[in-house]
C-alpha cells in the first residue's frame, strides 16, 4: 500500500515522474503543461514520426493552436520533457495519465483498440504504487470493466494495493486547447477518496477551476452526458429548423421568440455535428447502460443530427429544381470543409458526407475551405462556372463575402445556406435563389 500523504509532498515538491500515453491534441498539451510546471514528464506515443517531431520542439497538432508551439519548444529546450515510443521508460512515472483515441465502431460501440493497447503495454512496465488516470472519454464503467482487469492481469498486481486508477475526463476543444486545459473544471474520479485527494493535488498545477472528486463511473459519465446533452440540444435546434421550413416560418425568428420564455435557451439549429467527440461520446454514454435501460432519446438525437448534411442536400436539390436543373451533372461548391467554424479541424465533417452524398447523386463537386491547407483557394475564381455554392460551415471569412461578386462568378444564382450565415434579403436582392435552413417560404 501507498503512503498517499507522502506521494501528495512528492507532487507538492515536483518530484514525482509523470508519463502520457497518446501525444494528439489532448495528450500533447497536458504534458506540456505538466512539464512548464516544473515535472519531470515523459511522453509516450506509438507513431515514430509524432516523435520525432515532438522532441524536436514542432508541434504536430494541425489547426491553430495558441502558444502550443511556443510552449513545446520551451519544455522541449528546458528538458523537462521527452518523448518516446518505448513503454519500458514509463518504468520511471509515478503517475501516469492515458490520453489515447476512444472512438466507436460501425455499430456504435467502443472500439477500445488503442485503450486495451496502451493498458497491456504499460501494466507490463508499471513500477508498484503507481497511480494510473484515464484522461480519454470513456463509457461509463470502463475503467471497472476494462482498465482495471486488463491491467491486473497484464501485470500481476493488484488495484488499490499495488497500483491506484482514476478517471479525470479532458474538456478541452480544438483550437483552445491550453486555455481550455487551464480554465476548466474537472472531475477528479479516484478508485478511494484518498486516490481522488492526490488527484486534486496533482491537477491544482495546472488547472485554476473547480477540482472536483467523485468516484470514476460518475466522472465518466458526467464527461459522455455533458456532450450527449449538447448533441441533444443541437438535435432539437435542428428539427424545429427543418419544422419551421415545413410550416413557412423562420427559425431564427421562432428561437428569439421562444428564447424569452423564462428558462429556454433554444440553439442555433445547424448543417450536421462533427469532430471527434459529440457524435460518438452520446454513444459512449449509452453503452453504458448495458442494455439495461431502454434508450430512445440519445439514439434519435443522433439520427436527427447525423441527417442534416442530407437535408441541405435535399434544399440543393429542390434549389436546383426549382430552376428547372438536377443534381446530375450539375457543378456545385461547398464553402467550409472543417467541422467548426475557424479551424481546420476535418474529423468527422459534416462537410465530408455532404459531398460523398452529392457524388453518389452524380454531381461535381469542388471544396472551398479558407482553413484547411487542401481547399484553400480564391473562392470567387473557383466559382466560376459552378451552379451553385452550399455554404456548410460558418467561418469569419464567408460572413464578409460579397454576395454581389459570388453572383458574378456563379453560373447560376443558387444559394443554400446551412448555417444561416448570409441576410436573406440581401441574398434574394443579389439576384439569388435562395434556401436557408430553417427558413421557409
Ligand atoms: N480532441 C478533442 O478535442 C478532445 C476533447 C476532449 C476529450 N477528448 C478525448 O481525449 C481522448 C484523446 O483524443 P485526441 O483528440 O487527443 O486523440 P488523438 O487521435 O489526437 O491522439 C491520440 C494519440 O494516441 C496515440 N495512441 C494510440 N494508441 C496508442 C498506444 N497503444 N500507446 C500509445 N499511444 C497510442 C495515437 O497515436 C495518437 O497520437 C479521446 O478519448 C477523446 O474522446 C478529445
Amino acid at each position: 500500500m501507498i503512503n498517499f500523504d507522502d506521494l501528495k509532498q512528492k507532487i507538492l515538491k515536483h518530484e514525482i515522474v509523470i508519463g502520457v500515453i497518446g501525444l494528439g491534441y489532448v495528450g500533447l498539451p497536458v504534458a506540456c503543461m505538466f512539464a512548464k510546471s516544473d515535472f519531470q514528464v515523459i511522453g509516450l506515443d506509438i507513431k515514430q514520426d509524432r516523435i520525432d517531431k515532438i522532441n524536436l520542439g514542432e508541434s504536430p497538432i494541425e489547426g491553430k493552436e495558441p502558444g502550443l508551439s511556443e510552449l513545446l519548444q520551451e519544455v522541449v529546450s528546458s528538458g523537462h520533457f521527452k518523448a518516446t515510443t518505448d513503454y519500458n521508460l514509463l518504468s520511471q512515472a509515478d503517475i501516469i495519465l492515458i490520453d489515447v483515441e476512444t472512438p466507436v465502431d460501425e455499430n456504435n460501440r467502443p472500439q477500445y483498440v488503442a485503450l486495451r493497447g496502451a493498458c497491456s503495454s504499460l501494466a507490463k512496465v508499471m513500477k508498484d504504487g503507481v497511480l494510473v488516470i484515464v484522461e480519454s472519454t470513456i463509457a461509463p464503467g470502463t475503467i471497472d470493466r476494462v482498465v482495471q482487469p486488463l491491467l491486473e492481469e497484464c501485470s500481476n498486481k493488484k488495484s488499490n494495493i499495488d497500483f491506484y486508477l482514476g478517471a479525470c475526463p479532458e474538456r478541452v476543444m480544438p483550437g483552445k486547447l491550453l486555455t481550455n486545459l487551464h480554465k476548466m473544471s474537472r472531475v477528479c474520479g479516484g478508485s478511494t477518496q484518498e486516490v481522488s485527494d492526490v488527484m486534486v493535488t496533482l491537477y491544482q498545477n495546472i488547472v485554476e477551476a473547480d477540482l472536483d472528486t467523485a468516484d470514476p463511473v460518475t466522472a465518466e459519465l458526467t464527461k459522455t452526458a455533458e456532450n450527449a446533452y449538447r448533441d441533444v440540444q443541437i438535435a432539437f435546434a435542428n428539427e424545429l429548423a427543418m419544422i419551421c421550413e415545413s410550416t413557412g416560418a423562420d427559425f431564427i425568428r421562432v428561437r428569439e421568440l421562444v428564447n424569452k420564455s423564462p428558462g429556454r435557451n433554444v440553439l442555433l439549429a445547424g448543417a450536421g455535428v462533427g469532430g471527434h467527440c459529440i457524435p460518438k461520446d452520446p454513444w459512449l454514454l449509452a453503452f453504458g447502460a448495458q442494455d439495461k435501460t431502454p434508450l430512445r432519446l440519445i439514439p434519435a438525437a443522433r439520427a436527427v443530427n447525423d441527417g442534416m448534411p442530407i437535408h441541405i442536400g435535399e434544399l440543393l436539390k429542390s434549389a436546383l429544381g426549382e430552376k428547372g436543373l438536377s443534381l446530375t451533372g450539375s457543378q456545385i461548391i461547398i464553402l467550409g470543409y472543417s467541422y467548426l467554424e475557424n479551424s481546420g479541424d476535418i474529423r468527422n465533417s459534416p462537410s465530408e458526407k455532404l459531398v460523398s452524398w452529392l457524388r453518389m447523386q452524380n454531381a461535381n463537386v469542388l471544396i472551398h475551405d479558407p482553413w484547411v491547407e487542401e481547399y484553400k483557394g480564391d473562392l470567387l475564381k473557383m466559382a466560376i462556372g459552378c451552379d451553385a455554392a452550399v455554404l456548410m460551415v460558418a467561418h469569419q471569412d464567408y460572413f464578409e463575402l460579397s454576395l454581389k461578386e459570388l453572383g458574378k462568378s456563379l453560373r447560376h444564382h443558387i444559394l443554400v445556406d446551412g448555417r444561416n450565415v448570409f441576410d436573406q434579403e440581401e441574398a434574394i436582392a443579389s439576384g439569388f435563389s435562395f434556401k436557408s435552413l430553417g427558413r421557409g417560404e
